[in-house]
Parts: C-alpha cells; structure tokens; sequence
C-alpha cells in the first residue's frame, strides 16, 4: 500500500526523537505497519540549529499552517506546543482539510480538545494525543483499546516528572524546594514557564483529558482543584515520612453521583505503597475499572525517547487503519458534566 507521509512541526526533544525513530527503524516500522512510514516536510522556529539527526532530505516549512496542509503530508505531527497560537491554528488548518493530526500537546487539548475533536468527526479527520498524558505510558491505550469492556471507577496518578523530582529530591537530599527546583532546571526538566509544572497545572491538564476518556465526558480543565508544590517544605516532608506517608503531586479523578471529581494537588500516600516509592521523574498512572480491578502503570512521562515512543504509537495505529476516536467514543456524544467537589481519595 502507499506510504504513510508524515509532516512534523516542532523538532524539540520530542520532534527530534520522532525523526529519529523513523530514520532509524524504518524496516520494522513498515513491517509492522504493511506500509512504509515516510516524513515529507518538517517545520520549525530555527533552522539551522543541529538536532543530531539530518533533515536535508524533508521539504521545509517555515509556517505550520503550510506544513499541515501541503498535499504531500496525510498526518500532521504537532509537536510545537502552546496551548493557541500557530499549534492551535495549524491543527485546526490540517482538520479542516481532513488530515489526521497527532499531538502532544496537553495544554491545547485541555483547552480546546473538545472543539478539535469535533473538527476532526466532522471532517472525517482522526486526532490522536497518546504522548499528551504520561509519556512513554500508553495509558490512553489502556482506557480505550484495553478496558473498554470497563466501566472506570477512579484513575489516579503522578502525572508530573518535575514535581516527582522535586519533592523526592527534598525527601531523599535534603534540599529545600528552591534547591531541588533549581536542580530539576539544571537538568532541563522544566516546562518553559515552570509555573504549568510547579504549580500543577501540567498534571491538571493531563488529569482533565484522562478524565474524559474515563467516564465519556466533555473535557473540563477548569473544572479540575489544582494546588501546586510551591507551599511544601521540608518540614511538611519530614512529618509525613514520621507517620509512614510521602507526599506527592496526585490526580484523582471519579465520576460521582454528584458530578465529575477531578483533583491535582499534593497528597499524602503511604510510603510502602507503588505511588509512595515512586522516585524522581517517573510517572504513574493506577486505572481503576468494575471488571479488571486496578492496574498500575509507571514509566517515563517526559524525555525524548519516551515521548517519541508513544507519538510513534500513534503514528502506528493511524497507519494501520484505526479511525476510532481517542476519546473512546464519538467527541460529538461526550457528555457535558457538573463538577463535584472532591473528597478524599
Ligand atoms: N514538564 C512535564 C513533566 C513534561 O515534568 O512531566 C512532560 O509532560
């Protein structure tokens, strides 16, 4: 069959991984596909900056818009980031000229995923956002393909590398939160405005999307109590470890008789348990359903490869035919939802 043709604007961490694994893993990728999956044009701020991998033989584009929608790309590969401006318009371009996007773009979805994915239905356009939630965890796959026999009845989380790193560096260094966050800046872990990390939005962003696919709802970020880690100190670490907790940057989210709880804030979870001995920047997602139980899932939320994995996951399935929304059922039949105070986990 044709090639799959892929255009990718942004070539960050992300985008350069993406490129990578295409040129590296061809052979196996088409083998497993049945096609061969190709890149026509790729798009990016700087142009001549190495990203250590060759570009020369991709057409570029200095405008995303014209990138998602030249002739020659079938799948739009947005990975540029921003919740509106050129990610929000040339996503909304290639939809409109019914081409499947695939984002990782968690604060674009959280905000206008609802209006994207009806863009999409309505033009016979697919959008998919696997690399948007947890990285490296397919936990979008989990809730749609493999549980779909299930009705969720809770999904919590540690949906944030940075916070992990920064309150499990003031746990097991004894660093103060200006210490640990200057160390997790050193690495490179921070989002360009550390406030989406910190101060829990990031993770509230992702908690909102899972959330809709959980229970079939309309997303609703603004619906989600967030409270970030810039109040913790060392003091709040210490006690808790003295009664057997940790604290962490947790989501929960349950669909009540009440409305729909969403919440990201700093908990308590007891040291000896899989969220308690959760080091550094991994993530963890545990999915609660009626009929299999609960199943953890830890692994890289962030990071090149990781985040590269799960866009070529995606990249996978539309290759091979999958239309199926990412939301587990029509955008159009999500339901809208009140919101419920949350209680306790
Ligand atoms: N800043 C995010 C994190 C990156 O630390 O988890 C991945 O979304």
């Amino acid at each position: 069959s044709d090639p799959l043709r892929l255009g990718i604007a942004g070539l960050g961490t992300v985008g350069a991984g993406v490129v990578k694994i295409v040129r590296q893993k061809s052979a196996l990728l088409a083998e497993r596909a049945g096609r061969e999956i190709t890149i026509s044009a790729v798009a990016a701020r700087h142009r001549d900056k190495d990203r250590g991998v060759p570009l020369s033989a991709y057409a570029w584009e200095d405008d995303p818009v014209t990138l998602a929608t030249r002739d020659d790309v079938d799948v739009f590969v947005e990975l540029m980031g921003g919740s509106d401006g050129p990610a929000k318009a040339a996503t909304e371009a290639a939809l409109k000229a019914g081409k499947d996007v695939i984002t990782a773009n968690k604060a674009l979805l959280a905000h206008h995923g609802q209006a994207l994915a009806e863009l999409a239905e309505a033009n016979g356009a697919v959008l998919r956002f696997e690399a948007a939630v947890a990285g490296g965890i397919p936990v979008i796959k989990a809730l749609t393909e493999g549980l779909a026999g299930n009705e969720i009845t809770r999904v919590m989380g540690v949906m944030n590398g940075t916070c992990n790193y920064i309150l499990t560096r003031m746990e097991d260094g004894g660093l103060t939160y200006e210490e640990a966050f200057a160390e997790a800046d050193a690495l490179g872990f921070l989002e360009a405005d550390p406030e989406l990390d910190v101060g829990g939005i990031d993770a509230g962003h992702k908690l909102s999307l899972l959330a809709a696919i959980a229970y079939g709802t309309q997303v609703n970020f603004a619906g989600v109590e967030l409270e970030g880690i810039g109040n913790v100190t060392i003091d709040d670490i210490r006690q808790a470890a003295d009664m057997g907790f940790k604290i962490k940057l947790l989501g929960v989210t349950r669909m009540t008789g009440r409305g729909l709880e969403q919440s990201m804030a700093p908990c308590l979870v007891p040291a000896g348990s899989p969220l308690g001995q959760l080091q550094g920047g991994t993530n963890m997602v545990v999915l609660e359903g009626d009929q299999v139980g609960q199943i953890v899932m830890r692994g890289a939320g962030a990071g090149e490869g990781p985040t590269a994995s799960a866009v070529m996951g995606d990249v996978m399935d539309v290759a091979r035919g999958l239309r199926a929304s990412t939301f587990g059922q029509p955008a159009s039949a999500l339901r809208a939802t009140n919101t419920a105070q949350a209680t306790l986990p």
